[in-house]
């Protein structure tokens, strides 16, 4: 544990630039629970630090980044947690104001940590991390919303992503018929393998532009904003639940509030961030370790070498990810996926 190898961020002249280093213990940002990360991934929100794309990470001082971590507790001065625990952390601040996951080892305050549920391995963890939280939470927000399976078909914008891929598994293990909206026309056989049983091209979703369109979706999951919102908006059925939980081309909608009044649509805002109460977010852990969690969890994560971090960022801007990209920090080659 003196000397490890960690991913940070610096801000030199207003601009990110990223490198591996070695640091010690005392060169992260304290906090009581000492932990040996096994396991990160990429998220979007992690690109976008790498990259200095918002302003969502520190920039008084350098930041080791990565926002979801599966690992062994190393040593714990708080009562809740001990050595040898196997834990996860996702969102709070790590990463972004607090030292993160690219780093062999994370000191982090102890109200952040979830126990790893029986069910799940921690490299299954990383596979679902703050992606299988927000699709979690979606499905758990729309279903308490009253939508069933009975209802109609869910439409999931953004479905080859990490969120939308786990959002279209676990919608479709759960009996709702899937339609998926996606860009890439060269993995519809994928997304018909992981429960999509239809599938709309992006450009044909969005060609027409009615705010009030014939019905189509009784549920939703919109992860890519702007129009998608609006296209899903426009076509939802009469009590439909419209769950949002991204912005991957923007945050602004051109809509009007006719197809919301005149339909009866629920809106329901999904933030996993350190928003969500940790009695919510266990819960949701539980659920994903049982009756949520993907049977096709391998085909959607694929693991990465911690030296490939870098160069795999730049793949979530130009939209050629698909899944999960999970990390498997401190390793020097890809290994075999542990079971
Ligand atoms: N609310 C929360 O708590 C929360 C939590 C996690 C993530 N998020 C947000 O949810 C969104 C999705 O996250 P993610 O991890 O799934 O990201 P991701 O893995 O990068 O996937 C985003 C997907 O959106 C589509 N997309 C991306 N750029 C696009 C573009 N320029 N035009 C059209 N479609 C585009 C692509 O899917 P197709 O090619 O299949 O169309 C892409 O695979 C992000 O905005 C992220 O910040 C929110």
């Amino acid at each position: 544990m003196s000397a490890f190898k960690a991913f940070r961020v610096h801000t030199i002249d207003g601009k990110p630039v990223c490198r591996f280093e070695t640091l010690a213990l005392k060169d992260l940002d304290p906090g009581p629970v000492v932990i040996k990360v096994a396991y990160s991934a990429i998220t979007y929100k992690d690109a976008m630090a790498a990259r200095g794309v918002g302003k969502n990470v520190r920039t008084d001082r350098p930041c080791v980044t990565g926002v979801d971590l599966s690992g062994e507790v190393v040593s714990s001065e708080d009562a809740q947690f001990k050595e040898g625990d196997r834990v996860i952390v996702t969102n709070y601040k790590l990463g972004v104001e607090h030292d993160g996951a690219y780093a062999e080892y994370a000191r982090v305050p102890a109200d952040w940590i979830v126990p790893l549920p029986a069910g799940l391995s921690l490299y299954e963890a990383m596979g679902l991390g703050t992606s299988g939280l927000t699709a979690a939470l979606a499905v758990d927000r729309v279903e308490a919303a009253g939508l069933t399976p009975a209802a109609g078909a869910v439409g999931i914008t953004g479905a080859t992503g990490g969120v939308g891929t786990l959002a279209v598994n676990m919608f479709a293990q759960r009996g709702y018929k899937v339609i998926a909206i996606s860009g890439k026309r060269d993995q519809q056989d994928f997304l018909r393998s992981i429960g999509a049983q239809a599938i709309i091209e992006r450009e044909e979703f969005l060609r027409e532009r009615a705010p009030l369109a014939p019905p189509l979706f009784a549920g939703a999951l919109d992860n890519v904003g702007g129009a998608y919102f609006d296209r899903l908006a426009a076509r939802m059925q009469p009590y439909g639940k419209l769950a949002v939980a991204g912005m991957a081309v923007g945050a602004e909608v051109t809509t009007t509030v006719l197809p919301l009044i005149l339909r009866s649509i629920d809106i329901l805002g999904i933030n996993v961030s350190r928003q969500l109460q940790m009695k919510a977010r266990r819960r949701l852990w539980e659920r994903m370790a049982s009756d949520l969690k993907p049977g096709k969890l391998a085909e959607i994560s694929r693991p990465i070498a911690f030296e490939e971090l870098d160069r795999t960022m730049d793949k979530f801007f130009d939209a050629t990810t698909i899944g999960r990209v999970v990390v498997e920090v401190g390793s020097r080659a890809p290994q075999p996926r542990p079971a």
